[in-house]
């Protein structure tokens, strides 16, 4: 019998998920389905207990039931209790597996695709929500020289950094003067299509702009491109999450590239 999986959200016409899913089956040689599942505000859990009660064997989950994934779960790994948010579930008979590998996504994409060593290098990380908090484990783990989290709400930003050793907080009007390798925007700043305060930091010759948002010139991808900056957006990230959830799932790693060289071309 073909294996279903799904992704679950609110909204979710739009997700590349389902797409991104079908050529890693087609390449891989995978008999499974992947199908885009609209739930409620308020009906997750009996949407993810649904498709799994009809022969689902896993579902990523988007915006904005992730925390919602984190108490359906009844087993956690530790990036996703670190996260305090899941984007992964695996059903079996007698639980649910709950994950999260948006922060090894980042991190792939940072580090294989983009070919940036994340080990030694002085990182800021914009916000201190739930997409930032997802990512922050991962990126210590790669042991960089300094972790900043910066947030407009400073005590949002202190909060997170007395959760995760190894990082330090301010707030984005606190950032004059510095400067960093490697800049990565966790903010919903550009999703909502708000701006950014001007942000006063300077980027080091060849740092690199990462936005997590894909597909949109953001306020933040055009401030860092103005003194020259390479920049990026979230595409990699996106694709990399659903390779690791993938793996997770299937236990083969499908090929990235090019999945994601289809997606930019069109
Ligand atoms: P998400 O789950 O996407 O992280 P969230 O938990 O609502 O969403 O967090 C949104 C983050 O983006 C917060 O860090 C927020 O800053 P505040 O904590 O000060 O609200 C940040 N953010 C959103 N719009 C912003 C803007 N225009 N300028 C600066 N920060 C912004």
């Amino acid at each position: 019998m073909t294996d279903r999986y799904a992704v679950i959200g609110n909204p979710i016409a739009h997700s590349k998920s389902p797409r991104i899913h079908a050529l890693f089956a087609a390449a891989s040689g995978q008999d499974m389905t992947y199908e885009a599942l609209l739930a409620p505000l308020g009906g997750f859990a009996a949407t993810a207990r649904g498709f799994a009660a009809t022969g689902g064997r896993g579902a990523n989950v988007t915006v904005p039931f992730k925390e919602e994934a984190f108490r359906l779960a009844t087993r956690l790994t530790g990036r996703a209790r670190a996260a305090g948010a899941v984007n992964t579930l695996v059903f079996s008979d007698n639980e649910i597996l709950g994950d999260n590998t948006d922060g090894a996504g980042l991190v792939r994409d940072l580090t294989v695709n983009l070919a940036v060593a994340i080990g030694g290098k002085r990182v800021l990380l914009l916000g201190a929500g739930g997409a930032a908090r997802g990512v922050i484990l991962p990126l210590l783990a790669e042991c960089p020289a300094e972790l900043l989290i910066a947030n407009r709400t400073a005590e949002k930003a202190h909060t997170l950094a007395r959760l995760f050793s190894g990082s330090t907080a301010c707030s984005l009007a606190k950032l004059a003067g510095r400067e960093f390798d490697l800049v990565i925007n966790a903010t919903s700043a550009g999703l909502t299509e708000s701006a950014l305060p001007r942000l006063s930091f300077t980027y080091a010759p060849n740092a690199l702009a990462y936005d997590m948002v894909y597909g949109k010139n953001t306020d933040f991808l055009r401030q860092a491109r103005a003194p020259g900056a390479r920049a990026a957006d979230g595409l990699g990230m996106l694709v990399e999450q659903a390779a690791e959830a993938f793996l997770l799932w299937r236990g083969i790693r499908p090929e990235t590239m090019t999945v994601l060289t289809a997606l930019r071309g069109t």
